[in-house]
């Protein structure tokens, strides 16, 4: 006997952050290894660091293309664009500015928090995608001020237009599967209220509870790769609330 299947839904949301990226050797933000504890955010990611020492805040994040460069997407990344390329509408909402999802075919994405691999001028605002590290080029030819990457950090804004789809797509989907985020950012954190209210079936995938975790109908407490391939595979107990 098999349980439900991906496939058995027909609008699905996947909200990932970076515990999704952590078995392609990404490292996630907190918890052990966890970016933040070994750099201070206010240092190398916050827009006042930014405007004391430019040179600094991007040593630090061409130190972290380098990483990502070293990384390819993982089997759960697969299994995610795999869902997306039947008919049901798969969106995935992401915290992460890796690209690994996109690198591994899925085609719908909302990166919440930007991208590691676009800069954006920090003067005239115009953008520009770089896949190159370490990015050499800092200032902008158009107006000299400099690039910095389009990514959100502590402090900054999340666009607006995204934010937006992001509530719509997870307000009307059936199913919502959170893979890897230690829910304690907003307003992505706030994400899953919307699941809620729209009555999605909620499922959390992640080795530790998290302050969301009552949010849910279905923990899977185990690492994304091996809790996803059971998801796709259909396991019978899987998605029975616990
Ligand atoms: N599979 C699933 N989950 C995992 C795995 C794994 N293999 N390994 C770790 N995790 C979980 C951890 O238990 C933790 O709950 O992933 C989560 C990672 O949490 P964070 O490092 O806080 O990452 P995230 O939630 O994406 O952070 C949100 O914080 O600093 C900002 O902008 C940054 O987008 C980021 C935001």
């Amino acid at each position: 006997m098999s349980g439900p299947h991906l496939r058995d839904f027909n609008r699905i949301v996947f909200f990932t952050g970076a515990g999704m990226s952590a078995e392609s050797g990404v490292p996630t933000y907190r918890g052990a290894g966890g970016i933040w504890k070994e750099y201070d955010y206010r240092r190398y990611a916050c827009q006042d660091a930014f405007n004391r020492d430019p040179a600094a805040v991007w040593e630090f994040h061409n130190y972290r293309r380098r990483l990502v460069a070293a990384c390819a997407p993982n089997l759960g990344h697969r299994i995610i664009a795999r869902a997306g390329q039947r008919e049901t509408r798969v969106t995935v909402v992401t915290q992460n500015i890796d690209g690994l999802h996109a690198l591994s075919g899925s085609r719908d994405i909302l990166e919440l928090h930007g991208n590691l691999w676009r800069v954006r001028c920090d003067t005239c605002g115009v953008k520009q995608q770089d896949p190159h590290e370490p990015r050499e080029q800092l200032r902008c030819d158009g107006c000299g001020g400099w690039w910095r990457p389009d990514i959100v950090w502590f402090g900054d804004f999340l666009n607006d237009a995204t934010l937006h789809s992001a509530k719509q797509l997870i307000s009307s989907c059936d199913l919502f599967v959170s893979v890897g985020t230690s829910a304690v950012v907003y307003p992505a954190a706030h994400l899953p209220e919307y699941a809620r209210a729209g009555k999605a079936l909620r499922v959390e995938i992640n080795p530790d509870e998290t302050p969301a975790s009552e949010l849910y109908d279905v923990h899977l407490r185990g690492p994304a790769t091996e809790m996803l391939t059971r998801l796709a595979d259909g396991d019978p107990q899987l998605l029975d609330p616990a």
